[in-house]
């Protein structure tokens, strides 16, 4: 029985047919139900020498019709796909664009310091001399406000001064300061422009990471641990930080700060990337703010993202970053 079944399949060549043929050995008036049925009217003894070959024919039944139901279907739908005028199967995956990997690291910053309840500002790449000199304390015959090492605007302020391209993203701060009051936890990513000779270490825009903390009594103590938590942050591990002295016109005391960094070096290396210029704001800056010395303290730093995006990835020349080669783009 079972090779006739298999054998009455081999000539179908219709849905139709298929189906007609189930019915005639497993539908209502079929010969396998009708086995089943007669088992009733049969001795124990022979029931069980019946019952396993119908099962064994219903079985063989079932996976042919579903063998070639499923075939039926397959055809089906792949004539449907070619009558169909959008084609799912094109590659269009590899066409999509994807965040440049300085954009990355500046959401990167970002995320990390929301995460710390910092809130995130945006500034802009045109400012007045006041905003990216006078108000953070640099005055006017600082070397930073020569022309040869700023890029000026063609076009003048209401004072009668020519716009820069920012040189630092300190050029926001007492914006900032009056903007949100205190306390206040910031920081601001952007891109910052100096007049430079390129190289592979130096190109004429790059980014910045500004920070700031301010509230009544805040000490270099809180400096200390703030800056230690938020680098473990920012490089997903533990840090350790190093200050040394520094100078900068708007923070008083200012310091360098460093950190262990161990990539491409030996175990056991003790490697020290300068990373970032900090320090405790002035007591010019706070009040430039409108914010009284005597009563608020508080800190800032300024992070050269570029420069550590470079070292983090061991990119040997930043203008790779914005030479929009698509080579080095697509390769993060
Ligand atoms: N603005 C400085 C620069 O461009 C970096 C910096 C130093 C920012 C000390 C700060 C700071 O906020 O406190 O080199």
């Amino acid at each position: 029985m079972l090779q006739q079944i298999q054998q009455s399949y081999n000539q179908i060549s219709t849905r139709e047919w298929l189906e007609s043929r189930y019915q005639s050995y497993c539908g209502k008036n079929g010969s396998v139900t009708f086995g089943f049925k007669s088992l009733k009217g049969l001795s124990p003894e022979e029931k069980q020498v019946q019952w396993p070959l119908l099962k064994e024919a219903k079985d063989l039944v079932e996976k042919l019709y579903q063998q070639a139901e499923s075939e039926y279907k397959r055809a089906e739908i792949n004539a449907q796909l070619l009558n169909d005028p959008i084609d799912i199967s094109l590659d269009t995956v590899s066409d999509r664009g994807h965040w440049h990997l300085l954009a990355q690291e500046r959401r990167h910053v970002e995320e990390v310091a929301a995460r710390m309840g910092m809130h995130v500002e945006y500034g802009h790449d045109v400012v007045t001399k006041y905003q990216n000199f006078y108000s953070v304390n640099i005055p006017a015959d600082h070397p930073a406000v020569e022309m040869h090492d700023t890029i000026y605007l063609d076009r003048k302020d209401e004072f009668g001064e020519y716009l820069v391209m920012r040189t630092h993203t300190s050029a926001h701060q007492v914006d900032y300061i009056r903007r949100h009051g205190t306390p206040l936890e910031l920081i601001s990513v952007g891109r910052v422009y100096r007049y430079e000779k390129l190289d592979a270490s130096h190109d004429s825009a790059f980014w910045q990471v500004e920070g700031m903390v301010i509230d009544r009594h805040v000490t270099v103590e809180h400096f200390i641990s703030f800056m230690t938590e938020f680098l473990s942050a920012l490089f997903g591990e533990e840090k350790k930080i190093r200050l040394r002295p520094a100078y900068f016109p708007f923070v008083e005391p200012g310091f360098e700060i460093d950190v262990n960094y161990n990539i491409g070096t030996k175990e056991g290396d003790d490697n020290r990337l300068e990373l970032l210029g900090a320090g405790m704001i002035h007591p010019n800056v706070l009040q430039e703010a409108g914010l009284d010395p005597n009563e608020y303290s508080g800190f800032a730093f300024g992070i050269g993202l570029t420069r550590l995006v470079a070292v983090k990835h061991n990119i040997r020349d930043v203008r790779l970053f914005t030479n929009g080669d698509m080579r080095f783009v697509k390769s993060f």
